[in-house]
């Protein structure tokens, strides 16, 4: 039985060469008062985009106040100061000028500026938000998604918890995505971003549900791209074309479309990062990399179909003389994409060694942002997880 669906994509994209002199224009016709302008740790300054986006706020007669130091992993703390100086200067639209950091620092600014109370409830799972403040981006780096998506992933760096908060409310209005602006990140993080690219759609391709055909066929083209286009960059970090599709996959993968009738998907491996993110502060694509092999082979029993899938029709493998090798091969040859763009496969590799008692703490930790089960290839208890971390080490 296909699953339901609802399909909601209200982002406006602009996409391409010098598109960023167009946000002026685009935050004028949302018809705010005044605007934070939100941004990162400072590549949008050093490259010289903070001041190209602010003349053109000014071109555009738009009232702003600027807001930066969002760091990867972002922070609770900004977002209460952000909060701050929203309700302070009476602010009624966010642009976040950066990738997902900033764009989920200014969602959750948006929502704790919109409702009252403790924004970090939302997080928690101990309220729901009514309404969010409009977003607008403009993306410096390929990777997350928020730029479309309707995710929210803070951390609280006091607990070392990191948690997301999903809601269509906080769906961008635009986004403004120019390539040429990626071609500044440091190849680690162009690697990172097509690993969690990548991610966005597995998790979604990996479930116990019948599958539209058609749904399966932008998922496997999608993947397939992103890891052509990820090897290219490797050597060519200043090619346009490459930039382009990866840019453009980043939104497709994770603005709904590869989870039309899916049920939802998995992301067992997203949830077992956070933990990662929230206790050590990895990259974010680093860290799906390196659990994601641990994940799939404990966990494909349950779903050996999609796996037998994913190694023929995405990874190009032979088929084996059981389904079990050739789940291994398409897993290994997953492993070996990840290899070849500079990504972990391990925990080591990552640059971490959590002690048993970190990894028990990590999967308890999971086990409650999850509510008892992660994921649906294999519900993960708590143990389940420890298990995947151990074998990640
Ligand atoms: O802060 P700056 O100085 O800008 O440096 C950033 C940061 O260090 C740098 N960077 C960004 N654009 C650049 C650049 N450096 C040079 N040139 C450029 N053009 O790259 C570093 C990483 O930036 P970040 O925004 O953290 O990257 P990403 O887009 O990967 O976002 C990661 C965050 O998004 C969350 C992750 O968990 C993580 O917290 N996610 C958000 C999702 C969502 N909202 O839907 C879904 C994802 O699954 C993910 O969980
Ligand atoms: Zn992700």
């Amino acid at each position: 039985m296909y699953q339901n669906f609802m399909y909601y994509a209200p982002t406006k994209v602009v996409f391409g060469r010098e598109t960023e002199l167009q946000t002026g224009e685009l935050v004028k016709e949302q018809q705010c008062r005044k605007v934070l302008l939100h941004y990162g740790s400072g590549s949008a300054v050093r490259s010289g985009l903070l001041d190209r986006i602010q003349k053109s706020l000014e071109e555009a007669g738009i009232s702003y106040v600027t807001l930066g130091g969002v760091v990867p992993n972002p922070h609770l703390s900004l977002v209460y100061e952000g909060i701050t100086l929203c309700k302070r200067e009476g602010v009624d639209f966010i642009l976040a000028v950066g990738g997902g950091s900033v764009i989920d620092s200014a969602k959750a600014i948006g929502y704790g500026t919109a409702n009252e109370g403790d924004v970090w409830d939302y997080f928690m799972g101990k309220r729901e938000a009514k309404t969010c403040l409009p977003i607008g981006v403009v993306l410096t780096i390929a990777a997350a998604g928020s730029e479309m998506s309707d995710g929210c992933v803070i951390t609280n760096e006091k607990e070392g918890l990191k948690r997301s908060y999903d809601t269509d409310l906080s769906r961008p209005k635009f986004a403004v995505m120019n390539p040429e602006l990626t071609m500044t990140l440091p190849a680690y993080q162009t690697a990172s971003g097509a690993a969690d690219i990548l991610m966005h759609t597995m998790e979604r391709y990996f479930n116990q549900n019948d599958n539209m055909e058609v749904t399966d066929s932008i998922s496997e083209t999608l993947m397939k791209h992103v890891m052509k286009y990820a090897r290219i960059l490797v050597d060519d970090p200043k090619n346009y074309e490459a930039r382009a599709e990866i840019m453009w996959a980043g939104s497709l993968c994770h603005n709904g479309l590869t989870g039309c009738g899916t049920g939802g998907g998995d992301w067992a491996s997203h949830n077992l990062e956070h933990e990662l993110g929230g206790m050590f502060d990895v990259a974010h694509g680093a860290g799906l990399a390196a659990v994601w092999g641990s994940w799939a082979r404990y966990v494909n029993h349950g779903a050996k179909d999609r796996f037998v899938k994913f190694a023929v029709n995405v990874q190009g493998v032979a088929p084996g003389e059981t389904e079990d090798e050739t789940i291994e091969k398409g897993i290994r040859a997953m492993e070996d994409f990840y290899r070849s763009i500079h990504m972990p496969t391990s925990l080591t590799e990552l640059g971490i060694s959590p002690a048993e008692e970190q990894i028990e703490q990590m999967a308890a930790s999971c086990e409650q942002a999850t509510g008892g089960a992660n994921g649906c290839v294999v519900p993960l208890k708590k143990e389940d997880m420890a298990q995947i971390y151990r074998m990640a080490r």
